[in-house]
């Protein structure tokens, strides 16, 4: 089994909100993805793991703490190298998945593309028709995303956040909205992406079939991981 880690943090505190409203919303995390390995973040509404997420995910910035992509620190680089590191290493699945409402789904899958800048417009439009055909979606890439169903439009994001061929998947409540055959479809296409292809995938669930179906389960409780289990499969 490879130990190598791809993404990890330690002892992560951030305060959000401003004043009496003022969360501590991260008390000392800290955290190791392994390449080829399937982390679920499990715990009540609140607890904390979308904020966990988007500071691994370099979408926010810790109070105290570091953040360590394949084991180097990342708290020297500027803006820009951050949003490069971003693009490059990381898809992110939004809990509310932000889609361009105008933009047809193809499109949606293509932004990422664009930022990065390393495909023809034509290699772009292929590799998007790839990935929504992947999570069932090849018969409405021309569909305005606004014209999608709640699960479509998750599906996109998913597909979104494959567009760049990342390393790590971070993702939150990936199949909140989708029904039991696509939330299954969903992880599944996700989990061979992980044991197939090397990736890490770290995702925030409400849903214990998924949590149980992941390599680590770690339970988080006001701003803490109390538990973290390492499941062994029975296959
Ligand atoms: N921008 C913000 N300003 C103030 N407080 C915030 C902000 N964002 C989150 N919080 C608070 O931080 C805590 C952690 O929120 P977070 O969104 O990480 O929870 P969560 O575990 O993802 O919950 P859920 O399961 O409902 O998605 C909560 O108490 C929340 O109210
Ligand atoms: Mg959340």
């Amino acid at each position: 089994m490879s130990a190598e880690i791809s993404l990890s943090c330690e002892h992560i505190e951030r305060y959000l909100g401003e004043e009496e409203e003022r969360v501590h919303a991260l008390r000392g995390v800290s955290l190791e993805i392994e390449t080829g390995s399937v982390h679920a973040v499990v715990g009540p509404s609140g607890c904390g793991k979308s904020s966990l997420l988007y500071i691994l995910g370099l979408l926010d910035t810790p109070d105290a703490g570091r953040i360590l992509i394949e084991s180097e620190t990342v708290s020297h680089l500027t803006d820009d190298e951050l949003a490069q590191q971003r693009s490059r290493f990381i898809g992110f699945i939004f809990q509310f998945h932000f889609l361009m409402e105008d933009f047809t789904a193809q499109e949606n899958v293509m932004i990422p593309m664009r930022k990065l800048g390393q495909l023809t417009d034509a290699q772009m439009r292929e590799r998007a028709a790839e990935l929504l055909r992947g999570v069932g979606l090849g018969d409405k890439l021309r569909r305005p995303s606004r014209h999608l169903s709640g699960g479509e439009q998750q599906r996109v994001a998913i597909a979104r956040a494959l567009a760049n061929d990342p390393k790590v998947i971070l993702a939150d409540e990936p199949t909140g909205n989708l029904d039991t055959a696509n939330s299954e479809r969903a992880f599944d296409l996700l989990q061979n992406l992980v044991h197939d292809r090397g990736k890490a995938l770290l995702l925030a669930t409400h849903n214990p079939a998924i949590a149980e179906a992941c390599d680590w389960i770690h339970e988080m409780k006001d701003g803490r991981i109390i538990d973290s289990q390492h499941q062994t499969t029975l296959t």
